[in-house]
C-alpha cells in the first residue's frame, strides 16, 4: 500500500514536472527574445483574451514526428501552438494562440492537428473560437505536411462559417498561403507594429517586379486596415486588441443557432433626443458625421465600428437598441458625400451577410446620392461588386429596418435595404427626398427642350427644379404607395426602432430551397 503511494506521488511528480516544461515552451530564452520584440507569449495571449484563470489547455504534452535535418532532438512539448478552452464574459469560447518560441510558431503536421481539433470542438459544441496568429508560415523541415496542414485548417473555417463566430488576431508575422485563415474567417484584428500580412513578401517582389517596399508598407497592421480592407480592426496594444475582442463577442450569440444575448443596458427605451432634429443640415448638398446620429439613437451612445478605415464612405458595426444587439449601417455623408463605390459595397455585403449568419438584426440609416460615377468603377466592376450589396440584403433573412435621413437616390435606393429587397420595416424622416435622380438631374434632362426655349433659360430651370423637389424629394410619394412604412418624427427615432425590432423578433422566413445561391463574387 505504502508503495503503491509512493508509485502515483512519483507520477504526480513527473506530470507537473511536464507541465512545468511545457509551460515554457521554446525555453526562458527564446521568451526573453519575444518580450525584447515587445510580443507577449502564446500564453500571456491567451491570459488576456479569456476571464482570468478560465483557460484549460489542450494537447499540451504533443510533440512533432519531423526526423530530417537533425529535428529528431529538438522537440519541444505542446509544439509551436497552444490550444484549449476558456471563457470571455462568463461565455465559452475554445482558442489556439501560436508559440512563437517553438520554430518561430511555423505550422507543423501536430500544430495544425492540434488547431483543427479546437475547431472541431469549438463547432460541435457551437461555440465561437479565436486564434491567435505569430508564425513564420509553414515548417520548412516538413515540407507538403506542413502544407496539408493548413488545406485542413482553411477547410474548418470554411465548413465551420456561419456555424460558429470565427475570429483571428494578427500578432506576428503571418505570410503566404497562411494569411488565408485569418481571411476566411469572420473577423481579422492586426496590432500596429507588430501584425504583418502579406501574400508575396519585399524580397520576392524586388525579384519578380523591381519593385521595393518594406514590411510594413507591404502587409502592416494599417495598410490591411486602410488600402487593402483584409483587416476589421486595428489597435496599438496587445491588451487593447485583446480587450476588443471580447467586446466584439458580446454582441453575438454562441453559434447560428441562437440569438444574441440580451444586456440590460439601462437606457430608457422610450428616450426621445431634440438633437436629432438639428444634425442634418438645412442645405442638402452640405455633408455632416453621420456617426452622430447613430450614437444619439443607440444604448448608451455604444457604437463599435467595424472596418472603421477602409471605405469610410460607409459605416457598418455592432449597437444595442433596448438591450438587443443590431448591426447597423450607414451612409457616411462626410466621406465622398456618401455615395456606394466598390469597397462600399464590399463592406456593406459583407457586414450584412455576418450579421444574417449569426441572427442579429440589420438597422440602415439612409443618405445616398448614388453610386459612384467614372471609368474607374466601372472599369474595376461597379456593376459586380455593386450586386453583392443586393444579393446581401434580400438573402438575409433577420429583421430589416430601416431610416431615411435624406437623399435616396435611384439604383442607390433600391440597394439600401428597400422594401424592394425585401426591407421588413422602411421608415422615413420628413426631411427624407425618395426619387430616381436628384432634382438637377433630373430636370437637366426630362424638361431639356422647354429649358433651351425659354426666354430666361436659368430662370425656368430654377423654377422646374424648385417643383420637381416639391413633387418628390420628400417621403410622402413613397409613402402614398407603401414603400416607406411611416414617415417619423427624427425626435422618436430610438423608441420607434426599438419597439419595431421588439415586434419582429421571432420573424421566421426561409428562402427557397437550394445548395447555395450564387452571389456575384
Ligand atoms: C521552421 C522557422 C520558420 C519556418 C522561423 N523559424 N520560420 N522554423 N519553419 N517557417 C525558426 C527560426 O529558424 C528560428 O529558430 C525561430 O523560428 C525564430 O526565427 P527568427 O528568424 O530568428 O525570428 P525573426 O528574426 O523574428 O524573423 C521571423 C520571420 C523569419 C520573419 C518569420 O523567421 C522568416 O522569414 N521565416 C521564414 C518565413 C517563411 O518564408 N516561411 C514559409 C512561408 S511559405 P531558432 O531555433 O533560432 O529559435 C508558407 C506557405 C503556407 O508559409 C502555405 C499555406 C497554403
Amino acid at each position: 500500500m505504502k508503495e503503491e503511494k509512493m508509485e502515483i506521488e512519483e507520477k504526480i511528480a513527473q506530470l507537473r514536472k511536464l507541465r512545468e516544461e511545457a509551460k515554457v515552451g521554446g525555453g526562458t530564452k527564446r521568451i526573453e527574445a519575444q518580450h525584447a520584440k515587445g510580443k507577449l507569449t502564446a500564453r500571456e495571449r491567451l491570459n488576456l483574451l479569456v476571464d482570468a484563470g478560465t483557460f484549460e489547455e489542450i494537447d499540451p504534452f504533443v510533440t512533432h514526428r519531423c526526423t530530417d535535418f537533425g529535428m529528431a532532438e529538438r522537440k519541444f512539448l505542446g509544439d509551436s501552438v497552444v490550444t484549449g478552452y476558456g471563457k470571455i464574459n462568463n461565455r465559452l469560447i475554445f482558442a489556439s494562440s501560436q508559440d512563437f518560441t517553438v520554430f518561430g510558431g511555423s505550422l507543423s503536421e501536430v500544430a495544425s492537428k492540434k488547431i483543427c481539433k479546437a475547431l472541431d470542438l469549438a463547432a460541435d459544441s457551437g461555440v465561437p473560437f479565436v486564434a491567435v496568429l505569430d508564425s513564420g508560415g509553414a515548417r520548412i523541415q516538413e515540407g507538403t505536411d506542413s502544407l496539408e496542414g493548413y488545406g485542413e485548417i482553411f477547410t474548418r473555417n470554411i465548413l465551420y462559417s456561419g456555424v460558429i463566430p470565427q475570429i483571428s488576431v494578427v500578432v506576428g508575422p503571418t505570410a503566404g498561403g497562411a494569411v488565408y485563415s485569418p481571411a476566411l474567417t469572420d473577423f481579422f484584428f492586426m496590432v500596429k507594429g507588430l501584425g504583418q500580412s502579406y501574400i508575396t513578401g519585399p524580397e520576392i517582389i524586388k525579384a519578380v517586379t523591381g519593385e521595393e517596399v518594406s514590411l510594413e508598407e507591404l502587409g502592416g497592421a494599417m495598410v490591411n486596415a486602410t488600402k487593402s480592407g483584409n483587416c476589421h480592426f486595428v489597435y496599438e496594444t496587445e491588451e487593447e486588441c485583446f480587450q476588443q475582442v471580447r467586446r466584439l463577442l458580446s454582441f453575438f450569440p454562441q453559434s447560428c443557432q441562437e440569438k444574441p444575448p440580451f444586456i440590460d443596458t439601462n437606457d430608457d427605451p422610450n428616450r426621445v433626443d431634440e438633437e436629432l432634429l438639428h444634425i442634418i443640415p438645412a442645405n442638402s448638398a452640405q455633408p455632416y458625421e453621420i456617426k452622430k446620429i447613430i450614437t444619439k439613437v443607440v444604448d448608451n451612445g455604444e457604437f463599435m465600428e467595424v472596418h472603421e478605415r477602409f471605405a469610410r464612405n460607409f459605416i457598418v458595426g455592432f449597437a444595442r437598441l433596448g438591450g438587443q444587439s443590431v448591426g447597423i449601417l450607414a451612409n457616411q455623408p462626410m466621406y465622398l458625400a456618401g455615395v456606394l463605390d466598390i469597397d462600399a459595397s464590399d463592406k456593406a455585403a459583407r457586414f450584412v451577410r455576418v450579421c444574417d449568419c449569426f441572427n442579429l438584426p440589420l438597422v440602415t440609416f439612409i443618405d445616398v446620392p448614388g453610386y459612384m460615377p467614372g471609368t474607374d468603377q466601372e472599369f474595376r466592376g461597379i456593376i459586380r461588386h455593386g450586386a453583392k450589396l443586393l444579393f446581401a440584403y434580400t438573402e438575409a433573412t433577420v429583421p430589416k429596418v430601416s431610416v431615411i435621413l435624406r437623399k435616396a437616390y435611384g439604383g442607390a435606393y433600391i440597394a439600401m435595404s428597400s422594401k424592394g429587397l425585401r426591407g421588413d420595416i422602411n421608415y422615413a424622416w420628413p426631411t427624407a427626398e425618395i426619387a430616381v435622380m436628384g432634382p438637377e438631374g433630373a430636370v437637366n434632362i426630362i424638361y431639356r427642350d422647354e429649358i433651351k426655349k425659354s426666354a430666361n433659360p436659368e430662370e425656368t430651370r430654377q423654377r422646374l427644379v424648385r417643383e420637381y423637389r416639391d413633387k418628390f424629394a420628400n417621403p410622402y410619394v413613397a409613402a402614398t404607395r407603401g414603400y416607406i412604412d411611416d414617415v417619423i418624427d427624427p425626435r422618436e427615432t430610438r423608441p420607434k426602432l426599438i419597439k419595431v425590432l421588439r415586434a419582429l423578433q421571432n420573424k421566421d422566413v426561409c428562402n427557397p430551397p437550394k445548395k447555395h445561391g450564387n452571389i456575384p463574387l
